[in-house]
């Protein structure tokens, strides 16, 4: 079977289900705060955790987020909509709270998606309660099991419609009663989170954005029958010399690839060496099955 091609940059009747692209995200409210001290909540999807780094060599562990949301009017549907709230509160402040959103809220995550007139508060419509952050003005979620306190460093338009965010994770409220339940360092898997999968009709004729769940029994763990042991990543050394443990190749094989390995990053346009050190690789991940 071939591939169907969509031409994105030439094609303007496109029509291409854009889910291909835009994959099942995990959703949040992107809390924010107007120039009198309105509380907007934005439910948002576009964007994840792109730096998670642990504290090492004596610096602070590091945490950063992006998500992005629409920064002009915006014909959708035959109605004309304005740039979000969330976007506009963005331009006077540089302070966000991220709230994942578990499943049984989400009734209100909808409640939330209701175009209120700027300065409503979505949380307080919706029923929900908020409580002071630590770092930032931007108060966090009660009802939300985990509260990220962000300061947005940089931000950019993304082509037409968008203004990307990148925030700066300064602060984390996790509820107790999460951090109880984590013996197995799941995180916010545990609070049965919901995914934006995509936008269909009901059998009334509106258009409405329907969520997915992970589920729990399905936490599929590819094994460690290769890799280096100890570290998850580990150094190209001790890996290879990881698989010379478990007997899938030899010691001699070993050496050999160590070899090739040094006359490769010499010259990594000599086919010859990156043929035989793949062959031998493959050796070293599947055994003699790939041989
Ligand atoms: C699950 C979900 C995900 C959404 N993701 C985004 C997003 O990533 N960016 C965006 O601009 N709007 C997104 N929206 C739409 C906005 O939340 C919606 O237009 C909202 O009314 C805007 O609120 P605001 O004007 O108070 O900021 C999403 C809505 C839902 C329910």
């Amino acid at each position: 079977m071939g591939n169907i091609f969509f031409d994105i940059e030439n094609d303007i009747n496109l029509m291409m289900n854009y889910r291909y692209v835009q994959p099942p995200q995990i959703a949040y409210f992107v809390t924010t705060m107007d120039e009198f001290g309105n509380v907007n909540s934005t439910p948002a999807t576009l964007g994840t955790c792109n730096s998670a780094n642990q504290p090492r060599d004596g610096k602070p562990a590091e945490y950063f987020l992006t998500f992005s949301l629409v920064r002009k009017l915006l014909k959708d549907d035959g109605n004309y909509l304005p740039a979000r709230d969330g976007f506009v509160n963005l331009q006077h402040s540089d302070e966000a709270v991220i709230s994942y959103i578990p499943v049984n809220l989400m009734q209100e995550s909808i409640v939330a998606n209701l175009p209120f007139p700027r300065g409503i508060s979505e949380l307080e419509v919706a029923g929900l309660h908020t409580f002071r952050s630590r770092n930032i003005e931007v108060p966090s979620i009660e009802e939300c099991p985990i509260n990220i306190e962000c300061k947005i460093i940089n931000q950019m338009d993304l082509g037409e419609t968008y203004m990307l965010y990148v925030a700066k994770v300064v602060g984390v409220s996790v509820n107790q009663s999460l951090v109880d339940i984590d013996n197995k360092g799941l995180g916010v898997f545990l609070i049965d989170p919901l995914f934006e999968i995509n936008i269909t009709r009901t059998k009334n004729g509106n258009s409405r954005l329907n969520y997915g769940q992970l589920d729990r029994n399905k936490i599929s763990i590819p094994g460690d029958n290769f890799g280096s042991t100890g570290d998850w990543v580990g150094t190209f050394e001790n890996f290879i010399k990881s698989e010379v443990g478990r007997g899938k190749i030899t010691k001699s094989e070993h050496n050999q690839i160590l070899d090739l390995k040094n006359q490769f990053v010499k010259d990594r346009s000599n086919r010859d060496v990156k043929n035989k050190l793949t062959q031998l690789l493959k050796k070293a991940v599947y055994g003699e099955k790939f041989q």
